[in-house]
């Protein structure tokens, strides 16, 4: 049976660095969720349908054909044929996605293709609902969360090292806002499994993250061989 790794938790927690190292030392694949909601978010935007048109979006989303695959070790996202990863990682898009992500019928059609993502290979998978829904038997889950101080400095680090314009303030309340969306959603809003490890990474470095999950992952393969 393939083995998961879920790790959940609100945006600029580092749940994507984490994720991505975990699965290089694992050499498990790495299946980023909140890309797929992105290149949902990116298909209705061009369109020119407004996030709010929920009755379009559960229409059309369908027509959406989002497909991940691996170049080099790299998740790059197709939509409808077109390689869009290079646009996706823009603040516009992530509220896009969160916007879009709201709706059943989005969610539904993105999950199936997620399960069935990690139904024959080992895979460490990051989002919002992934020891909750998408993978609830997931061997370790991980709630990874920091203070929005914290995320909204590393995202401001990471839109500067990317040469992209951005506003403290607009970052720090776009977090906020986004958090607020995706914790008061009906649909799969975010919250920790019950059975999750909870990780504040507000002040921990990347590696003693990695480690840390890393550390829980080998507990569990012991148990289950039933060494502990
Ligand atoms: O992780 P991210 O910032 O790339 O995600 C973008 C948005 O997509 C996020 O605001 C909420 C949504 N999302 C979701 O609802 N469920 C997931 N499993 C992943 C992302």
């Amino acid at each position: 049976m393939a083995t998961a790794i879920a790790i959940d938790g609100p945006a600029g927690a580092g749940k994507s660095t984490i994720a991505k190292k975990i699965a290089e030392r694992l050499n498990f694949i790495y299946v980023d969720t909140g890309a797929m909601y992105r290149a949902m978010g990116l298909y209705f935007h061009r369109l020119g349908i407004r996030p709010e048109d929920e009755e379009a979006i559960s229409r059309l989303a369908g027509q959406a054909e989002v497909s991940l695959s691996y170049e080099n070790g790299m998740q790059q996202v197709y939509l409808n044929g077109e390689n869009v990863t290079a646009l996706l990682r823009t603040e516009e898009a992530g509220n896009m996605a969160s916007a879009v992500s709201v709706y059943p019928e989005v969610r539904r059609i993105l999950v199936r293709q997620q399960q069935k993502l990690a139904a024959t290979q080992d895979v460490v998978m990051d989002g919002r609902d992934i020891g909750t829904v998408v993978l609830p038997r997931a061997q370790v889950k991980i709630f990874l969360t920091a203070s929005v101080k914290v995320r909204a400095d590393r995202r401001c680090a990471d839109l500067r090292q990317k040469g992209l314009p951005f506003e403290r303030e607009n970052v720090e309340k776009d977090i906020e806002e986004r958090d607020y969306r995706d914790t008061h959603r009906a649909e799969s809003p975010l919250r920790q499994a019950e059975d999750a490890v909870l990780v504040d990474t507000s002040d921990m470095t990347i590696d003693q993250v990695a480690e840390r999950v890393i550390e829980l992952y080998r507990e569990r393969e012991k148990t289950e061989r039933g060494e502990a």
